[in-house]
């Protein structure tokens, strides 16, 4: 294989240069990690099932009309992305109230929330990815007005046709957190959603048992992360049924014959 230049090795995943200029290639490694990088550890296979389970929430968002950075995935790990500057916030849409939301306003996890609720977190690791306010935004330039109120509403909308989604698999969508990007076109600045949309990233529950279908199984340490994550996929009907532990037996099979 000849090498690539790395431009960036993240928590969970790696970006090299791609094959043209302004792409770039996003390989899912099985890292995971959790409060503000304190919690390390590896799910087995995770990076090919968020491979998969993320081209396919792509693929269906760009059926609704979003604009992304998607292009198309390479291989079991790896999907060719358009090169953006990302905006440097998260975006966290909730629908039911969990995680930090319960803790700092004393709400008991699984409490619905009247509507859909928007929080914006600063993206700096050293700081632990602060919560912060459309004025703390708009005063230090990470994004315009504008910016927001387009990221705003895209992130509503992606949030609708998210819970349909996962509702149309018997899965809640809690809560998930999404990456917006600029590209310049024209001198004008456009945007598109980027980064993975993956259980690694999103509260998903089973609608019906409240089972945890996503990373709060490592991060509360319940245990069967990789069955988790395997269900959201089979329930998309991206792994044959039967064939969960095949994925991971071809990748591995693939490596031995060195391809
Ligand atoms: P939140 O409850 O704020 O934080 P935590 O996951 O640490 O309890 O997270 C809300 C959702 O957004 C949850 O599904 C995880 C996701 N998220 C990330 O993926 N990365 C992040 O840096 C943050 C802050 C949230």
């Amino acid at each position: 294989m000849t090498r690539r230049r790395q431009i960036y090795e993240g928590k969970a995943k790696i970006l090299y240069e791609g094959p043209e200029p302004g792409t770039i290639i996003q390989y899912f490694k099985d890292d995971a990690t959790a409060f503000n990088n304190q919690k390390k550890g590896t799910i087995n296979g995770k990076g090919v099932l968020n491979n998969r389970i993320s081209e396919h929430i792509y693929t269906r968002l760009g059926h609704i009309g979003i604009p992304h950075h998607f292009i198309r995935r390479l291989n079991m790990r790896e999907q060719l992305v358009r090169q953006v500057e990302i905006v440097p916030i998260e975006v966290i849409i909730r629908n039911v109230a969990a995680g930090t939301l319960a803790k700092r306003l004393g709400l008991e996890e699984g409490t619905p929330l009247p509507r859909a609720l928007v929080e914006y977190c600063y993206k700096d690791d050293a700081l632990g990815d602060p919560l912060v306010g459309e004025d703390h935004i708009e005063c230090f330039g990470w994004a315009s007005n504008e910016e927001m109120r387009d990221i705003t509403e895209m992130a509503f909308r992606i949030n609708d046709f998210m819970c349909g989604l996962f509702s149309a698999i018997n899965i809640r969508l809690v809560d998930f957190k999404l990456e917006f990007g600029r590209v310049w076109e024209n001198e004008y600045p456009r945007l598109l959603l980027a980064d993975e949309i993956s259980p690694d990233g999103c509260r998903l529950w089973d609608m019906e048992s409240d089972e945890k279908l996503d990373k709060d199984r490592f991060r509360r340490d319940l245990g069967g992360e990789v069955e988790a994550y395997q269900e959201v996929a089979r329930r998309f009907g991206l792994l044959p049924e039967g064939a969960e532990n095949e994925v991971l037996d071809l990748e591995q099979h693939r490596k031995k014959r060195g391809k």
